[in-house]
């Protein structure tokens, strides 16, 4: 142990990372282990350069963008049928596999748990976990085959979610036969100086690194290869908190197929131009999302010669991408974002500090990141009434939220 905690110490020296060990000899047995191994697994020098890229972020960046082009579902006249037909033949033969990104908490919904456990308030009282459960088999009735489905929770929730799973007898699948459960990775958060933080735990301070974290979650966890030995060829990613989430689309495969490309994404219309989602566009020639956070109002706000606004195909979170796809992204590094959080640590003279303003930075990779990677893919415009109702935020906010999401549910399936 004193030389794996030479060795530790004088990497932290190198990376001005000493203070990680000061509590240490206060730990239990269990505790000094993990946080040597914490050590161990942490790449200083991505911390180093994410410390750096906190101060460039506000740079303007020269980027040029432009519209992208999709294609709208209810006018794909004959093609539709055709599309359709190819996606049902690949379902029917087993090629899909459903992936459901639940590493998130239910903290902005007022809700103490993982985001999937949450109870949007309707009569059956059903969580969105058994929502997207119920979806999903009522697809797998349809085409008589299993559909495996894949949940990628974070370390936060992770125990929590099983114990959920667990009490709902998995909502009738089988662990490990047609349902799958993996981690998403974590990243050290740091201070406004660069400095990893420890937690009350005496461990360090790790937050999930983002759903752009799922490719490498996939490939690591050795998911891929299990989807492979499925026959898995085609792989749906959506989040947890769309509780009208379409996962399995025959037109928007049949599409993917055709078209020969590895990603295909759904996409809806801008309620409003400010709306809170991300919009399909072309950067410097490649396909990519601009965030909400991102774009100009002048950009946010351009229409084209129709009235419709240029940059409105909202990304919705709604993926779908060939298993060789997910697995080369796997292999490729993204860019992190990060956020500045108020978050709790233990100082370097070993107090706790509660913070009442933002005070550390959590890094995250997103998802569509990977969407530059690729020549092309395709947007398949869908109807929002049909697709997307979001719980993101609490009833106060008034959109996204509970309220708005069980209105749509009820009406989509003819509730009440
Ligand atoms: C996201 C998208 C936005 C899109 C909108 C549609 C980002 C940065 N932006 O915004 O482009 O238009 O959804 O609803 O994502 N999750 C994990 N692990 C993580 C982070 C997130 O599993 O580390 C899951 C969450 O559980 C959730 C989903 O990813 O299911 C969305 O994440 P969230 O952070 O809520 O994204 P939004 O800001 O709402």
């Amino acid at each position: 142990m004193d030389n794996i905690l030479d060795e530790d110490r004088a990497i932290l020296k190198k990376y001005n990372q000493e203070h990680l060990l000061n509590g240490y000899e206060k730990l239990d047995e269990k505790h000094k282990k993990e946080l040597l191994n914490q050590i161990a697994n942490i790449d200083f020098e991505l911390i180093s350069t994410l410390y750096n890229n906190t101060k460039k972020e506000n740079l303007q960046n020269n980027d040029e963008i432009q519209p992208m082009e999709y294609l709208d579902k209810y006018k794909l006249n004959e093609k539709y049928k055709y599309y359709e037909e190819i996606g049902k033949k690949t379902i029917k033969s087993g090629k899909l596999a459903v992936v459901t990104m639940a590493g998130g908490q239910g903290t902005r919904l007022g809700h103490d748990g993982p985001k999937g456990t949450f109870d949007l308030g309707l009569n059956s009282h059903k969580s969105l976990f058994e929502l997207l459960s119920d979806a999903l088999k009522e697809e797998e009735k349809k085409y008589n085959i299993t559909i495996p489905w894949f949940i990628m929770t974070s370390r936060e929730n992770n125990n929590k979610t099983m114990e959920f799973f667990e009490k709902n007898r998995y909502f009738g699948y089988k662990k490990d036969v047609n349902i799958f459960f993996f981690i998403q990775g974590e990243l050290p958060m740091i201070d406004t100086e660069g400095k990893i933080l420890i937690g009350e735990d005496g461990l360090i301070k790790q937050a999930a690194d983002g759903h752009g974290g799922i490719y490498e979650s996939l490939v690591k966890s050795e998911m891929t290869d299990k989807m492979k030995q499925l026959g898995v060829e085609w792989v749906f990613i959506a989040g947890v908190d769309n509780c009208l989430v379409k996962m399995v689309d025959p037109v928007l495969i049949g599409t993917a197929i055709d078209r020969n490309v590895t990603v295909a994404c759904k996409s809806i219309v801008k309620a409003n131009p400010h709306e809170k989602v991300g919009v399909f566009c072309k950067r410097n020639g490649k396909p990519s999302v601009i965030e909400y956070s991102e774009i100009s109002n002048e950009m946010a706000e351009a229409v084209d010669e129709n009235g419709e606004l240029l940059y409105g195909e909202s990304h919705i979170l709604c993926n779908l991408f060939n298993l060789e796809a997910v697995e080369r992204m796997g292999r490729t590094p993204l860019p992190y974002h990060s956020a500045f959080k108020k978050t709790k640590y233990i100082d370097k003279n070993g107090d706790l500090v509660v913070p009442d303003s933002p005070n550390a930075y959590k890094f995250e990779a997103f998802l569509f990141d990977a969407f530059s990677e690729f020549d092309d893919m395709a947007i398949l415009r869908v109807k929002r009434e049909e697709e997307f109702a979001p719980v993101k935020n609490s009833d106060d906010v008034g959109v996204d939220c509970p309220k708005t999401a069980r209105e749509l549910y009820e009406k989509f399936h003819h509730i009440k």
